[in-house]
């Protein structure tokens, strides 16, 4: 991935002439089944682009309480998109259509209701546990929003995760859902960089507001060819993440650490150390002194993530470590 980033010939994308980048946005949107697709710098300026394109000031967005786009993009939801929010409590990260359905704003009302517009939905639930929907739920959600004449938007930071877990097609998966996210940095390995996917009209749109947030960058060539290496060549190995996270909740689980292996669906182990009776603080530092580089998720979680700079001696390395954090309790 290095070598290619060195040796990319770059344009100016603010200008339309980076010919990697627009490279990078046609192969994504073709292997995603979209008509276009538009480069970003971050999964969170995906998502909100999204929000701002599907929405107007005032309507009324459908996500589930611990979606990224609600918890973890700093309320641009209220500021950016001037949308107020309706939340459905999921079952490990996956609402259920009926209570989708069931938080839609009725129609009338002497104007009471904000108007909903929007449905979103995390593929893979990242709070959930890294946990994949399952298709007829899928298909359930974007069914109702049709009827409903909704819209829909996929934060599939990690939706090929989702696919090579499910074994199900990526465009299978996308296909009913207005526009899609996915990052290019997290388990696909580039520095940076994510693109939003849609329509040809949604594209047109969503590039206008790209614009007002800062998100034009200009030499992108470096960052595409990167993107570019990604999508050829580190998808088909997110498999060996999934084996390795489910690797580790079992060892662990083993040691006595609280760990749902059912929700460790693709590479994530969320890992309860209540147990240990440790502050968090002490067990973040022990773990660190040894070479475990992870974040808590709540104060009494860790976030365990597996990802292509983890090989299966670094993995084993971890797992002893996590071991021997049990002996200064
Ligand atoms: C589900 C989900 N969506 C969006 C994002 C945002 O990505 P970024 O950190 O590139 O802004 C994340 C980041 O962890 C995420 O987990």
């Amino acid at each position: 991935m290095l070598e290619c980033i060195s040796s990319a010939k770059v344009g100016d994308d603010v200008f339309g002439d980076d010919n990697l980048t627009l490279k990078l946005q046609d192969q994504a949107a073709g292997i995603l089944g979209k008509d276009a697709a538009l480069f970003v710098p971050s999964g969170t300026m995906a998502n909100q682009i999204a929000l701002q394109t599907h929405t107007q000031a005032g309507d009324e967005v459908i996500l589930e309480s611990g979606s990224h786009i609600y918890m973890y993009e700093g309320g641009g939801y209220a500021s950016l998109a001037g949308v107020s929010v309706k939340l459905v409590q999921g079952d490990r990260g996956i609402m259920d259509p009926v209570e989708v359905k069931n938080a839609i704003r009725p129609p009338g009302g002497l104007s009471h209701y904000p108007k909903t517009k929007l449905i979103c939905v995390e593929n893979t639930a990242n709070a959930g546990g890294g946990t994949v929907y399952p298709l007829d739920v899928l298909d359930s959600i974007t069914n109702l929003a049709v009827g409903k004449n909704l819209k829909t938007h996929l934060d599939g930071a990690r939706v090929f995760n989702a696919a090579i877990s499910s074994g199900i097609d990526i465009k299978r998966i996308v296909r009913d859902f207005d526009s899609v996210s996915f990052c290019l940095s997290k388990g696909l390995g580039c520095p940076v960089g994510s693109l939003l996917c849609g329509s040809y009209s949604f594209i047109k749109k969503a590039h206008r507001f790209r614009k007002m947030l800062g998100g034009g960058m200009r030499q992108t060539g470096f960052l595409a060819a990167a993107g570019i290496f990604a999508l050829e060549k580190n998808i088909e190995r997110l498999e060996d993440d999934h084996i390795r996270a489910r690797k580790l909740a079992k060892s662990l689980i083993d040691f006595g650490y609280g760990i749902c292996l059912d929700s460790v669906e693709t590479n994530m182990v969320y890992i309860d150390v209540s147990f240990l009776n440790l502050k968090m603080e002490v067990v973040i530092e022990f773990l660190k002194k040894n070479n475990v580089l992870i974040a808590a998720s709540s104060d009494k979680h860790l976030r365990a993530v597996m990802h292509l700079g983890i090989n299966n001696a670094g993995l084993q390395k971890a797992i002893d470590v996590f071991q021997n954090l049990k002996t200064i309790t």
